[in-house]
Parts: C-alpha cells; sequence; structure tokens
C-alpha cells in the first residue's frame, strides 16, 4: 500500500517513519521550507527517541520520501492522511484553518479515489467540513476518516509501533478494512471501530480527563499547603485505589504542552458553540491556569522576602524548559511563561535543558543565559526553578547545589523532584508543591515570630 503524509511534526514525521517501518511505502508533504531541507539532509527537526534510526533506514532503503509538492506525493497513494497542526484560535477554539487548507489541496492533486484520514485532533464535526472542501475541488470518490492519534511526545515511537489502542472513525467498510491493513503490523491491543463524531470527540474526552486530573491534583496539593498537610501521601492514598489509580496524579507546577492546554479550551467552546456548558473542561483550564499564577506569586513572594532589594537583580537558574521530560517541545510550558515573567521583573535568568537549549534559544533569544551544564546555571544565583522532571536533576546531590548556589538561596522544584528532608542544614530553603516549605533556620525564625528579628 502507498500512503501520503501530510505535515512532519511530530504526530506527522513519527506515523510516516513507522508506517515506512512496516513496510508501506510513505510519501510525506511538509511545508515549511527549513523543516523540509533538515529532513532532506538526513537531519530529524524534533527529539524523539528511535526516530532519527528509522528515519535514515527508511530513507535508505527508499520506502520513505519527503517533498514539498502535493501533487507529486498523492499520485498512486490510496489513503492520505493529515497530520497537520490545529492550535489554539483566540477565541480558545480549534483552529483548522490549516487542516482544511490541507484537505483542499489533497482534494485537488487527487487522481483517483482515496481515503482521506483526519491524524490532527479536531473538533466534532470537522469530517463533515473535510468531506465538503474535498468535494468542492475533486470528482474522485473520497472518504473521511477521522482516526485521531494518541502518542506521547518522549514515547511516540514506541507508542505508535505498540499503540494501546487504534480508533477509526469511519461507517465505510472498505475504508475500516484498508485501515486496519495498514495498523496490523503494530497489533494494537484494541482497534474502536465507530463513526467520526464519536472518534473526534473521543480524543478530546480523553485528553480532558487527563488535564481534570492533573488540575484536581494540583488543587489538592495547594490545600496541603495552606493546612500543613503534605500531597505525597495523599496521592499514595489516592493511588492505591484500583478505582482511580496512580497515573497522573503527580502533582507540578500546572500542565502545558502542544495538546492538553488548546484541547481542554476547545472542548468547553464546543460544547458553547453546542448550546451546552462543559463545567469541568471550563473549570479545568481554569484550575490550570490560576495554579500557574499561583506558583509564580510564591516564587515571587519568596524572591522578593530574600532579596532586600526586590526581584530586580536576582539571579535565577532554571533547569528544564520543555513542558515535560523526553521532549524539547516548548509549547505552552509553564516554564517559559515563567521565565519571561521575571525577565519582566528584570531577574537574570540562566537555564539549562539538556534537550530544548537550541528550540528555547530560538525562542527566548539573548536575554537568557544559556548553559550547557546545570551546575554551571547554578553558580552563585540566588535561587534555582526546577521546571521540569528530567531524571539527571534528580540525580545531583543536594549538597552539590548547597555548594553551588549562594548561601540562604532558594530552589523551587515545580516538579516534587527532589526530597524536602534533605535539605534540613543545607542552609537552602526549598519550596515544592503541596509539601511544607523548608526555609533556612534564620528564615523560618522572621516567619515563625517578626517581633525578634
Ligand atoms: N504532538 C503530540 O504529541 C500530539 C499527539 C496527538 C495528537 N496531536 C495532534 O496532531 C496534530 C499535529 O500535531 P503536531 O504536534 O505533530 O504538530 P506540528 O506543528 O509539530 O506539525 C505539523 C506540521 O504540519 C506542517 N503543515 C501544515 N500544513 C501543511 C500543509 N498544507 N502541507 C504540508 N505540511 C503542512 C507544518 O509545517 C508542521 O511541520 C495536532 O492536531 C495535534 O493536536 C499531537
Amino acid at each position: 500500500m502507498t500512503v501520503t503524509i501530510v505535515g512532519a511534526g511530530y504526530v506527522g514525521l513519527v506515523a510516516a517513519a513507522c508506517f515506512a517501518e512496516a513496510g508501506t511505502r510513505v510519501c510525506c508533504v511538509e511545508r515549511d521550507p527549513g523543516r523540509l531541507q533538515r529532513l532532506l539532509d538526513g537531519e530529524i527537526p524534533l527529539h524523539e527517541p528511535g526516530l532519527q534510526s528509522l528515519v535514515a533506514r527508511n530513507l535508505a532503503r527508499g520506502s520513505l520520501r519527503f517533498t514539498a509538492d502535493m501533487a507529486s506525493a498523492v499520485i498512486g497513494a490510496s489513503v492520505v492522511f493529515l497530520a497537520v497542526g490545529t492550535p489554539c484560535g483566540a477565541d480558545g477554539s480549534a483552529d483548522t484553518t490549516d487542516l482544511l487548507a490541507a484537505a483542499r489541496q489533497v482534494g485537488a492533486a487527487l487522481t483517483g479515489p482515496a481515503i482521506l484520514v483526519t491524524k490532527s485532533t479536531a473538533p466534532v464535526g470537522t469530517h463533515r467540513l473535510i468531506a465538503a472542501v474535498v468535494e468542492a475541488v475533486t470528482d474522485h470518490r473520497v472518504v473521511v476518516v477521522s482516526n485521531p492519534e494518541f502518542l506521547r511526545e518522549g514515547h511516540a515511537v514506541s507508542d505508535f509501533l505498540r499503540p494501546e489502542r487504534v480508533v477509526i472513525g469511519c461507517t465505510d467498510p472498505q475504508a475500516v478494512r484498508a485501515l486496519r491493513a495498514l495498523y496490523a503490523p503494530f497489533s494494537p491491543r484494541a482497534i474502536h471501530v465507530m463513526d467520526p463524531a464519536s472518534a473526534e470527540l473521543a480524543k478530546y474526552a480523553a485528553n480532558a480527563m487527563l488535564a481534570a486530573r492533573v488540575a484536581m491534583i494540583n488543587e489538592l496539593a495547594a490545600l496541603c499547603e495552606v493546612q500543613g498537610a503534605d500531597i505525597s501521601s495523599v496521592v499514595e492514598v489516592v493511588g492505591s485505589d484500583s478505582r482511580i489509580g496512580s497515573a497522573f496524579l503527580q502533582p507540578s507546577a500546572g500542565y502545558g504542552g502542544s495538546c492538553l492546554p488548546k484541547d481542554v479550551l476547545a472542548l468547553a467552546l464546543m460544547g458553547r458553540r453546542a448550546g451546552l456548558r462543559l463545567h469541568l473542561a471550563a473549570a479545568t483550564h481554569e484550575a490550570n491556569e490560576a495554579h500557574r499564577q499561583r506558583w509564580l506569586q510564591r516564587i515571587r513572594a519568596r524572591l522578593a522576602d530574600q532579596h532586600e532589594a526586590g526581584l530586580a537583580g536576582c539571579t535565577v537558574a532554571v533547569w528544564g524548559l520543555a513542558f515535560k521530560d523526553g521532549t524539547d517541545d516548548l509549547r505552552h510550558s509553564s516554564v517559559v511563561a515563567l521565565v519571561e515573567d521575571l525577565l519582566a521583573h528584570e531577574v537574570t535568568i540562566r537555564a539549562h535543558d539538556p534537550l530544548a537549549l537550541e528550540v528555547a534559544r530560538a525562542e527566548l533569544g539573548d536575554q537568557v543565559s544559556w548553559c550547557t551544564d546545570p551546575l554551571q546555571a547554578i553558580r552563585g544565583a540566588d535561587a534555582l526553578v526546577i521546571g521540569t522532571e528530567w531524571p539527571g536533576y534528580a540525580a545531583i546531590q543536594i549538597p552539590v547545589l548547597a555548594d553551588h548556589l549562594r548561601p540562604g538561596a532558594t530552589v523551587f522544584d515545580g516538579r516534587n523532584l527532589l526530597c524536602p528532608d534533605q535539605f534540613a542544614d543545607t542552609g537552602l530553603g526549598y519550596l515544592s508543591i503541596g509539601r511544607p516549605d523548608r526555609l533556612p533556620a534564620s528564615a523560618e525564625r522572621e516567619r515563625v515570630c517578626p517581633a525578634c528579628s
């Protein structure tokens, strides 16, 4: 079978490489000239474990190719996947402009009947819009399928090669058979066949459930901070309930990334447009935003306490800018928003990230000092913000932190990566999510009895 994939981003490039690896001939269309050139030069424009070798092997054996030319890409293709972005529009809805434009280009280039499969996350009813757009530009029979993608960045290749589930939103038996055949080499644990609208909604439902868990545990973490409880103990109990489970219960400075924030907002808006208020989707978004702000306020307040002259002139080291470990993706990263805020308060920022440094430098420029060594970033700094749960950061010993940071400095652990008890007698302060603060002895005295100071 010959397949065309439109879009060589996290989803499109991974899908293209994995289908090619499974023996399908794949042509991947990319409109961004810089990204395309890197791919043609054998470079991978994004980080995903295992992707480089998969792409190289399949390019070499001719089962994968890249082009900007839609017309040549769809010749002979019986299945065309759309894997372009559906970013957050100005009103919070999913912006399907690129998706519909890509569908139109495919339709105009078709030389025969085809199955047009949407991998992009798109609002319920998008399959009908795509069908209409395509019908307007071609006389060939086109079956539109919704096949939402569930891969996780940082695990994208292994998720694609061994999928937990494949969703085929399609009522045409022949198209369903073709999609089943394409995915058969990956032996998905389950293939769910349904109508396209349900498939479209299932993707939003999954992301909204995940986001709601994170927002809920973070809200409980905030309550722990106020009440003197410890969220780790709460999670231990809640997560051990087999009806709840422990996944996605890790307290953090808030969820980010290219999917959860935009998909939760888009779901809320989808409801509003259908005349329904989706209370939980809207509240999940609000709770996450409030939580991100609260963490920023705690950091600002502690820095202002610590530094007599206020925030301006403080030096803050930041470890991790990616929205989670295992990826170089900065989209909607709460750490990037935090860095931008501190920069606006004239804080000096020194940042490290094992993978995302290049992407971060392109986004934030020279206003940040970029460090290739995490210890270089913290040398003499007033504070350290841990933004991403890279395992390498957890492996650094607390005495090493104390040796490098300025005496009395504070560690703000936005991922609860370190253990609060290890900060006793280090002279460092330690603030994390939902666990009691550990402040250096002098600062504790000031808090307990301001009259004595
Ligand atoms: N990133 C994820 O982890 C993930 C997971 C599941 C689903 N999704 C969904 O998949 C979709 C794609 O996400 P992504 O992260 O891969 O996006 P991305 O921005 O990384 O990649 C999209 C690519 O499509 C290209 N493109 C856009 N229009 C094109 C056109 N007409 N012709 C050729 N190329 C075109 C862009 O240049 C870009 O390289 C989104 O709807 C997203 O919500 C993403």
